[in-house]
Formats: structure tokens, C-alpha cells, sequence
């Protein structure tokens, strides 16, 4: 389990502002012409009562797809066809469950479809099809995938204001825009929680989902503190893999997905019952043990800049000495609503090269921003304290994960990294566990 982390240029934004500048607040990177521009949108937004979500399937050639529809919605369907007239459709079976407030969420799986090639879908609402919506299955090959969390639409202010809602959709349908004009050939993107700002919300679910590219491109989300106390996340997103856990949220539990040679393992970090992300990681690399990569997405951050070097945080202690063992490659978090990243790090020391790098995004919408403390721990590799959504851009090849950070004001890049590994041979039991349970506890004492 050898890993190197090289940092290209941390020159390009020297992130150490030690100075406590940042406030909870928002920021956005739009300009009032763009708000102006967007806010007639709203009303259509709040009318689209069905509008769906993609998300990754199991693995490149599956996707998946969700929406809800009212009680009354006896036989929804779903076909996809190669043609955007539709001609040839290949029916879907749709699986309807009750959702919250009296609605019905139906999910379809996709199969069989080809690398390089793009289809068309439509679903009905009470008989009607929607438009032919096009999406293309990216090469698994060199692939890209875009990073963002807490867009947590809501936050910026009382949530029960049209106005607030407002600003903060257009930052996300902003940051969306700005990642698919530098990557229009992403193959899916990973969103770290805080979906919206109330789990329960379908006003700010449909807001969350209201960016016309999330049409076609597959989002994989997680549960944050703000949508873990509701079903409407499990009702709304269709996850591959879920692992049924013991002490599972309302919103659901944790899954995993591969796209060509990464396993990519998405962590339900509210629930702290250690058996069950145990649990997780050895079902996902149970089902995957070999592919190159492993990339874990987890809401709360074990090496946030936030924390010091001696925080004894059951993130830190059981989370990370999980990492640790299962050969984890990247971390992806959110939470604290500012860009952080580490060297990469191993039993709770850092290494020059072997563990796992933790990458935190900052706020995608600019919702919230939570301040940097005045003196950062020694792991941070790289912050960025300023009230800008950024995103980051990993890019998969063989030799390395190319992680490239953006502020979407200026579209600068904020961070620039590598993350090599080699092997993973980990044979994981409960007494490396717990050996590596206090090989991190003694790290910090
Ligand atoms: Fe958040």
C-alpha cells in the first residue's frame, strides 16, 4: 500500500490565511445580471413536481433514475432509446413505493448500455412522457469525475423565504454551469451532503435537482446532517448497493459503486455504529477487490483544517483507522463549508506518501461559510478561506488521481494535487482493527 501525493503547485494560492477573515455567511460567485437572469426561472422550478435524478449504477453500463409522482400515478414508465424521437424504445420496469406527503417515488434501473454512446429517456407523470432527455455513457477510460458538497440549499437565510431559496438555487445552478463549460465530458459528479438545507423540503429538493444539466449528468449523493432525518432522500435519490445497516438514518444507509477501475464507497458518517461502515467497506471491496482505486465520500471530515492535530473525534479514531485499513486512496468530505485538503496521512501521522488524502469542498452554492481557525493543524496540505464555491475536478488514470481545485468567481484554480497508489493487500479482521483503532489513538496522545 504504497501511495505518493505530489503537490504540483500549492504556489498558485498560497490558502494559509491565518487571520480569521471568513464569517458564517454566504457568498456567491454570481453577479446581479446573473440573478436577474435566473430568478423567473423559479416559478418553473417549483412547478416541475416530478423532475428526476440520475445517479451512477453499480458499474459503467447501468444507471439509475428516480422521480416522484402523485398517489394517483398508477403505471408510470420509463423506455430509453437511442434515437431522440424515441423510435425503438426499450421499456423499464419502474419499482413505486409510497414517499413522503402522499406521493409515490418510482426507480428504474438501467442496463446494457455502451461506452461512448448516447441515449435518450423519457417517463410519464399520470400517462404523459416527458421530453426525450439525452445523456451519454462517458469511457471509463482517463475519466472525470466533478466533486462538490453542502450545496444545502436554504441556508443562506430564512429558509421559508422565496427570496433565499432563490439565491441560493442560482449559486448551484451557477457552480453547475461553470464545472460542465471546464468539463463537459465529466462523467458524473459526487456531492459530499447537505443536499438541502431541511431533509424533509421539497421545495429545495426540487431546487437542489433544478439545474437542467443534472438531466443528464448522474450525481451521486450523501447523507449529511441536514438530510439525514427524513425518507425524502432515499425516495428521491435510487443508490446502487446499499448495505443494510444496523443503526441506518431515516434517509438511508451507505452504497457503493465502480466506473471502470475505482471502487468509489459513499459513507453514511451520521450513523456512528462502526460495524456498519465496517460493514460497508468489506461489502464493497468484497465485491471489488481489485480495482486500482478506492475513493471514499463520507459528510464529516476526520482531517477537517477545523480540527488540531490531537482531535479526538470518532471520525478521526474509527473512520480514518478504517481508511487505514482498507486501503483507501481519497477521502471526500464536506461539512465545514471551506475548501481543505491534507497530505496524505496513516494512522493518524502524515506520511510522505502512504495513506489516504482527505479532500473537504467548500459550500457549492455559497450558502454558508464557516470561518478557518486562526492556527490550522500540521496535516493541512492546503485551505481556502475565502466565501467562493469551489469545486474540485478528479481525473482517474492509471498512474494517479489528478485533483484540480476551482473558485467559480474567477474560475482560478485554487489547489492542484496528485494521488498515486500501487497495491491494496489488506486482509482486514478485528485485531487489525483494533491495532489500528490505537495506532491512531497513540498518534494523537
Ligand atoms: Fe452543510
Amino acid at each position: 500500500m504504497k501511495k505518493f501525493i505530489k503537490t504540483i503547485s500549492v504556489v498558485l494560492v498560497l490558502n494559509f490565511i491565518l487571520s480569521v477573515t471568513a464569517f458564517a455567511e454566504p457568498g456567491f460567485a454570481y453577479t446581479d445580471d446573473v440573478l436577474e437572469e435566473f430568478s423567473p426561472k423559479w416559478s418553473q422550478i417549483l412547478a416541475d413536481d416530478t423532475v428526476i435524478s440520475v445517479t451512477p449504477g453499480a458499474a459503467v453500463g447501468e444507471l439509475r433514475f428516480a422521480w416522484l409522482s402523485s398517489s394517483t400515478d398508477s403505471n408510470p414508465s420509463f423506455k430509453v432509446s437511442e434515437s431522440s424521437d424515441m423510435s425503438d424504445a426499450e421499456e423499464f420496469d419502474v419499482i413505486s413505493s409510497d414517499a413522503i406527503e402522499n406521493l409515490r417515488s418510482n426507480k428504474v434501473t438501467v442496463t446494457g448500455l455502451e461506452q461512448g454512446k448516447t441515449y435518450y429517456y423519457t417517463y410519464t407523470e399520470n400517462g404523459i412522457p416527458s421530453e426525450a432527455q439525452p445523456f451519454t455513457v462517458q469511457p471509463s477510460e482517463d475519466f472525470t469525475v466533478l466533486y462538490v458538497s453542502d450545496a444545502q440549499i436554504g441556508r443562506s437565510g430564512d429558509e421559508t423565504l422565496e427570496e433565499v431559496l432563490i439565491r441560493d438555487t442560482c449559486g448551484w445552478n451557477y457552480t453547475v454551469e461553470k464545472m460542465l463549460t471546464a468539463y463537459p465530458n465529466a462523467a458524473f459528479a459526487i456531492s459530499g451532503g447537505d443536499q438541502f438545507q431541511s431533509a424533509d423540503s421539497l421545495v429545495q429538493m426540487k431546487a437542489y435537482l433544478s439545474p437542467e444539466a443534472l438531466r443528464s449528468l448522474p450525481v451521486a449523493n450523501t447523507i449529511g446532517n441536514h438530510d439525514e432525518d427524513s425518507t425524502l432522500y432515499g425516495e428521491i435519490f435510487n443508490n446502487p448497493n446499499e448495505v443494510r445497516e444496523l443503526a441506518s438514518s431515516e434517509a438511508g444507509t451507505g452504497y457503493y459503486y465502480t466506473y471502470g477501475d475505482v471502487l468509489f464507497i459513499t459513507i453514511n458518517s451520521n450513523n456512528d455504529f462502526m460495524f456498519d461502515t465496517a460493514k460497508v467497506l468489506r461489502k464493497a471491496t468484497q465485491a471489488y477487490p481489485d480495482t486500482k482505486w478506492r475513493v471514499v465520500t463520507m459528510h464529516h471530515n476526520p482531517y477537517s483544517a477545523s480540527l488540531s492535530d490531537n482531535d479526538f473525534s470518532e471520525e478521526r479514531l474509527f473512520f480514518s483507522s478504517l481508511y487505514d485499513l482498507y486501503d483507501i486512496d481519497l477521502c471526500l468530505s464536506g461539512h465545514d463549508h471551506f475548501y481543505s485538503r491534507t497530505d496524505p496521512m496513516y494512522a493518524g501521522k502524515i506520511t510522505d506518501g502512504e495513506g489516504t488524502v482527505y479532500v473537504q469542498s467548500s459550500s457549492a452554492s455559497g450558502s454558508n461559510y464557516d470561518p478557518l481557525p486562526e492556527t490550522t493543524a500540521s496535516f493541512t496540505a492546503s485551505a481556502f478561506d475565502v466565501r467562493v464555491p469551489t469545486y474540485t475536478a478528479f481525473t482517474f488514470t492509471e498512474d494517479a488521481i489528478i485533483g484540480t481545485t476551482y473558485r467559480t468567481d474567477t474560475d482560478e484554480i485554487i489547489d492542484s494535487f496528485e494521488v498515486a497508489d500501487n497495491t491494496t493487500d489488506s486482509r482486514v479482521n478485528i485485531f487489525t482493527a483494533i491495532i489500528s483503532f490505537f495506532r491512531t489513538l497513540f498518534s494523537m496522545i
